[in-house]
């Protein structure tokens, strides 16, 4: 850890700061000029397999923004290649899987001793820690159990995950094995990124929302646990990210996460209430809204941090990631409205 004392670090363990921190998730991306002009240079894989290069972005998407927090630009889905699962991202499509996991025989195959090839990410990690040294901290990232092994199996996106599912439902000895191997890589791959400097870790389970709460406890909380704990070893906070996860946030809180994100379809505060008040929360602004005009902004964020209410534990943020097209402008100004709105006279 590098910024420990950071505003944002001292708010994902609930302790009061003197303004709420913010960031954004995706805050690297095509909706920013500069990002643009690196990915006309490399793909999205070749940056994240040279870490001096993936340190720049960082470091410009942070600081173009003036955000409390860096996250490491990387993909959610670099693990699966040190697995034995190549892909790619084809235009238009996404990410494309190229053998899906589907059999026995797949999912004994997956390797599970190799995430130290991954260590271009904990290097990158390492430069952009050296870059801001207890001046910003950075986030560290990786796949939660269950949206890494829907795109394993469903070889993709999907909408309604009938391949995992049909996988979770009928097969489960070989269900709670592709989940244990994702672990095992995971827990040392996040690991690692805390050693070189990360400051929190963010689990992103984006697609976890197309679970039922029974099966999210029976079929996937297990697991996830097991991953949350292994990092708690780090010392480094964990925030543990999904959307349409309005009815699944009290399991969440389960995993022993310190943050739980929140998504923009349920109000802060009645996320926070569904889990005790315990705890931190981190959201939950709809991405949508910054193609908004900027009163409109503006008084959605306002109300997002009156729901907070100034209490201990809340990181700003939106609900999903910053879209493609979104107006650089409206991004900055909302990070600078939110620092400036927050402040807080007394802690
Ligand atoms: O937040 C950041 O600034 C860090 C960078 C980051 C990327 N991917 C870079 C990226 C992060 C945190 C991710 C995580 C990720 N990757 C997730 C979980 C996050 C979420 O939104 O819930 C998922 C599901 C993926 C897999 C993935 N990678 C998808 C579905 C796509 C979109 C494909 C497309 O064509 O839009 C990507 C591509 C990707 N990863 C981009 C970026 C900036 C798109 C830009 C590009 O192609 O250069």
């Amino acid at each position: 850890m590098s910024a420990p004392e950071s505003r944002f670090v001292k708010a994902c363990m609930t302790q009061p700061v003197d303004r709420t921190p913010v960031w954004f998730m995706r805050q690297a991306g095509r909706y920013m000029a500069e990002y643009r002009a690196i990915r006309k240079q490399y793909s999205l894989i070749e940056i994240c397999k040279r870490p001096e290069v993936a340190a720049e972005v960082t470091i410009t998407a942070a600081e173009i923004l003036g955000v409390d927090a860096a996250i490491i630009f990387a993909d959610l889905l670099l693990p699966l290649e040190v697995m034995g699962l190549p892909f790619h991202f084809s235009a238009g499509e996404g990410p494309v899987i190229e053998k899906p996991v589907r059999t026995q025989e797949d999912v004994t195959r997956l390797r599970t001793d190799r995430a130290a090839d991954l260590g271009y990410v904990s290097e990158a990690v390492r430069l952009v820690s050296r870059h801001f040294g207890s001046g910003l901290p950075v986030i560290g990232f990786c796949g939660a159990p269950f949206t890494l092994a829907s795109y394993m199996i469903e070889g993709g996106g999907s909408r309604n995950y009938i391949h995992t599912k049909k996988l979770m439902y009928s097969s489960p000895a070989m269900w709670n094995q592709l989940l244990s191997k994702l672990v095992a890589v995971t827990s040392v791959y996040a690991a690692e990124q805390v050693s070189a400097g990360a400051d929190v870790i963010q689990i992103f389970d984006s697609w976890v929302g197309c679970l039922s709460v029974e099966d999210y406890r029976r079929s996937v909380l297990p697991h996830t646990t097991k991953l949350v704990k292994a990092l708690k070893k780090t010392g480094a906070p964990v925030i543990y990210f999904g959307t349409d996860s309005a009815t699944l946030l009290p399991s969440m809180q389960g995993t022993g996460a310190e943050v739980i994100g929140l998504d923009w379809r349920i109000p802060l505060d009645e996320g926070w209430r569904s889990l005790g008040n315990k705890g931190a929360v981190q959201g939950n602004l709809d991405p949508v809204l910054l193609f908004a005009d900027w009163p409109e902004l503006k008084s959605r964020a306002a109300n997002i941090l009156q729901r907070a209410g100034g209490r201990a534990g809340h990181i700003f943020n939106l609900g999903h990631g910053i879209l493609p097209e979104t107006p650089v402008e409206n991004v900055k100004a909302l990070a600078r409205f939110v620092q400036e709105h927050s402040a807080r006279t007394t802690l």
